[in-house]
């Protein structure tokens, strides 16, 4: 069976960008592959956090996670610092990942662009950890919204340099970026992508929006002018980014049927039928999320989820630490 591994930031709370891009993939896959889908509580704290507030977006986000399908029976369900050999081959790896690599990623890039003060050190290392993350399980496949691609590729590069340098240590990871989906755009300003860190509150749905919100989001949503439900991402994005989310609630539907059933019907119309759509995911999530988030299986879920990732990943962080000749070996 082909492996596949994947991660979410607890920060803040999850979104339909999360869960169109990333969550219900991991969801669909999870029967086919063996899954490994972890909560990154080491990556989070890059940035700022309010100890409070993490602690709950923590327990939300394995609640959701399990909410929206994932099977602890089926996939291996754990927290980044239960399992602490991502920390150590994380540093590791940040020995064999060069500046000039680190400088080329957009996602400090565009922090520092914006002016941002006193970003951490830990934020410029963040691929080298992620690659860590990646590399401790082999897996063949990495699912992960379009944002994340560029780590998954420094992932194969630094693998490949240590593979050259000390022998066969790790399985070349392939990142898997859906098609439609990968890049859900905020509601409110569609040249953005829909993030946890929206200022507006208006162009991010919370997966635990109250429905009454969310439909209240897509009807607010800013469209344009031309009238017509048509995809073209580059002049009308808020109609395409709409279509996408319609499309991957509703079995990834074709774009192309899309277009078809509201030819000819107003913007109204057609942002009734994305609203019942979230809506009808939303409510179906969050009935879930209620029965698991007041039972014991969060707890269950992570000391079995630890113990099973535990096992490939000491396995594997002694077996990089030994062809490093960084152990004593008797
Ligand atoms: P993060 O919230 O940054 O930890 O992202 C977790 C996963 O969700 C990653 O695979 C991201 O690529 C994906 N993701 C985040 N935001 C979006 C978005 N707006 N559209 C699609 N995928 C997203
Ligand atoms: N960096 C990812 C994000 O911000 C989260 C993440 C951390 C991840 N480690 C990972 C995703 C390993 C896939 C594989 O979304």
């Amino acid at each position: 069976m082909k492996r596949m591994l994947s991660g979410i930031k607890p920060t803040g709370q999850l979104h339909l960008g999360n869960y169109i891009g990333a969550l219900r993939h991991f969801v669909d896959y999870q029967d086919e592959y063996e899954m490994y889908a972890f909560i990154a509580n080491l990556h989070c704290i890059t940035v700022p956090q309010d100890p409070v507030e993490l602690q709950k977006n923590l327990r939300d986000c394995v609640a959701l996670y399990l909410a929206c399908g994932l099977d602890p029976a089926k996939a291996t369900v754990f927290l980044q610092t239960d399992v602490p050999a991502h920390a150590q081959l994380g540093y590791i790896m940040c020995c064999h990942t060069y500046m000039g690599e680190l400088n080329r990623m957009t996602q400090f890039k565009d922090k520092q662009a914006k002016g941002e003060k006193n970003l951490s050190g830990g934020l410029y290392t963040y691929p080298a950890l992620m690659a860590a993350d990646i590399l401790l399980y082999d897996p063949d496949y990495v699912p992960v919204g379009d944002d994340q691609k560029q780590h998954v590729e420094i992932t194969r590069d630094v693998a490949e340099r240590m593979n050259h340098r000390y022998g066969e240590l790790f399985k070349i990871p392939e990142p898997l970026v859906a098609k439609v989906g990968a890049r859900i755009m905020s509601l409110s300003d569609p040249s953005k992508k829909m993030s946890k860190s929206d200022e507006t509150n208006k162009g991010c749905i919370y997966l635990l929006d109250p429905l009454k919100t969310a439909r209240k989001k897509v009807m607010g949503a800013v469209t344009d002018s031309y009238a017509n439900v048509h995809f073209d991402p580059e002049n009308q994005p808020g109609v395409s980014n709409l279509m996408q989310i319609l499309s991957s609630l509703s079995n990834d539907r074709p774009i192309g049927e899309i277009e078809q059933e509201f030819q000819g019907k107003g913007y109204g119309e057609f942002k009734r039928a994305v609203a019942d759509a979230v809506c009808a995911r939303l409510e179906q999530i969050q009935a879930r999320y209620d029965e698991i988030i007041t039972s014991d299986m969060i707890a269950t879920t992570l000391s079995d989820g630890a113990r099973r990732a535990s096992l490939l990943a000491n396995a594997k962080l002694e077996k990089v630490q030994k062809a490093i000749g960084m152990e004593i070996i008797a």
